[in-house]
């Protein structure tokens, strides 16, 4: 098959946005829109990505560096042919040339697809949605047997044409060798002074192009972004979207309305998802995994089993199977919780390795650290890994029991089997087996009387 050039326009300001953040830079389920785009043209297999840019053109390049795109900037704004024009010395003749929209983020590689693969030389590619209210939108004009003639703009357009309820979505495909012809000769002769790359319909029934003409499963595909509300109303639908997706492959959800998935959530079976659940950036949660309201889990590998209850937070963490999180715990990032590890209320840990079956249950920070297996760590515990410079070690044997409210002063390591009294502040090595308690002694002053107040 002929290449598959795609050319995203993006060089609009996006003024109703009423930001300093360029228009396609706004974030869609955790994605700016632009990426979203960018994402569909390479699932479609696109051998090139071109993205007409000007408005905040710098801010988004800097942005998107990890998809390499061929950058094309379009200096003054004079309509969509005009920006579609910019690229044309990046297209080969013999390419296929889709036309995507930064600001058009959600529409379905199945809806595109086709489009695509049927296209020939003899072919014009055009994608409409009829919609209840077409106000705003280019007009699909078409003859008595309903063969598409042109499009018209809504500021051009009649009394008659403007009843016309099927729109222009923008998105189209075509070949190059005619963008290359047709372009260079568009006027701006219209209503807005613009150079309209609609006009392209009308020049390619002239010239007996075949238009074949889909519409996407759902208006949202193609809705673009105007504003925030229209953002905000995107957000909805693909998160419903998305919800619907969780449940069918298994996740049972308090509330479909209350589940934010900005990333890629992969789930087994016999999910339980409560309120307010955020997902963010790549996770994978495995069978029988129940997730509490109100948490938040981010780039996390959750393994069958495992319990996290409320209001707790995972970001950059594997957790092993049917360990229990929280509630009001926070797990951060190069946390590797190994199996029936109990991890509990208001403790904190970063890069910390716990053993199987050990037990963090409350009040404590674990950090740099790496704990045995059925180690008991006491209410208050804190490894004291920086000294304001460095930070360090504390390595923990097997079954260490340590009492509550214990400090271990980094680098230390702490021996198999250890037992570490209630209040310790522990800086040295302790051996295997060793009872290590540092902590003042207590002394009990007989007949000691409190000071009393002098009327
Ligand atoms: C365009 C279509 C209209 C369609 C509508 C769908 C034309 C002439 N009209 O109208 O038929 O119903 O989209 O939303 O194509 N852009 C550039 N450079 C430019 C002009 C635009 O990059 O010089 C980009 C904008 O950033 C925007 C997109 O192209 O993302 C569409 O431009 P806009 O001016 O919003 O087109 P509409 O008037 O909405
Ligand atoms: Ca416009």
């Amino acid at each position: 098959m002929n290449p598959l050039h795609v050319v995203i326009l993006a060089a609009g300001q996006g003024s109703r946005m009423k930001s300093d953040l360029p228009k396609v830079l706004h974030s869609v389920a955790g994605r700016p829109m632009l990426h979203h785009v960018i994402g569909t043209a390479r699932q479609l297999g696109a051998d090139k990505i071109h993205t007409v840019i000007g408005h905040g053109g710098d801010k988004v390049r800097a942005t998107t560096t990890e998809d390499p795109v061929n950058w094309v900037v379009q200096d003054e704004q004079l309509g969509t042919g005009h920006a579609v024009a910019q690229a044309l010395p990046y297209l080969p003749d013999d390419a296929r040339v889709l036309i995507l929209y930064g600001d058009v983020p959600l529409t379905r590689t199945e809806t595109l697809q086709a489009m695509v693969e049927s296209l020939d030389d003899d072919t014009l590619g055009l994608l409409t949605v009829t919609l209840d209210n077409p106000q705003g939108y280019g007009r699909i004009v078409r003859d008595a047997n309903a063969q598409v003639t042109s499009i018209v703009e809504q500021k051009d357009a009649g009394k008659d044409q403007l009843a016309i309820r099927e729109v222009n979505t923008g998105i189209l495909a075509i070949a190059a060798r005619h963008l290359k012809s047709w372009l260079p000769t568009l006027s701006n002769a219209n209503a807005q002074g613009e150079y309209y790359l609609t006009d392209i319909i009308a020049m390619a029934v002239e010239r007996s192009l075949k238009i074949s003409v889909s519409q996407p499963e759902d208006p949202f595909e193609v809705q673009g972004v105007n504003n925030r509300l229209q953002l905000a109303e995107l957000e909805r639908w693909v998160q419903k979207r998305e919800a619907e997706r969780l449940m069918t492959d298994g996740a049972t959800l308090a509330d479909p309305a209350r589940i934010d998935v900005r990333g890629e959530l992969v789930i087994g079976k016999d999910i339980l998802i409560d309120v307010n659940v955020v997902f963010e950036g790549k996770v994978s949660l495995g069978n029988n995994v129940s997730v509490g309201p109100g948490c938040v889990i981010r780039d996390a590998v959750i393994a069958d089993g495992v319990q996290i209850n409320a209001h707790s937070v995972i970001d950059g963490a594997v957790i092993g199977a049917n360990a229990q999180i929280g509630p009001f715990a926070r797990i951060r990032p190069g946390t590797e919780l190994a199996a029936n590890t109990k991890v509990g209320n208001f403790v904190e840990t970063k890069k910390a390795l716990v053993g199987e079956g050990s037990k963090i249950n409350h009040l404590s920070y674990v950090g740099d650290a790496s704990l045995g297996r059925n180690v008991n760590v006491g209410a208050g515990t804190i490894t004291c890994n920086y000294d304001g410079v460095n930070k360090f070690q504390t390595v923990i044997g097997d079954g260490v029991f340590v009492g509550s409210n214990t400090s271990l002063v980094a680098p230390v390591c702490i021996g198999a089997g250890v037992t570490i009294g209630a209040g310790s502040t522990i800086t040295r090595n302790v051996d295997d087996n060793e009872l290590a308690v540092a902590r003042g002694q207590q002394r009990n002053i007989k007949g000691w009387k409190r000071p009393q107040k002098s009327d």
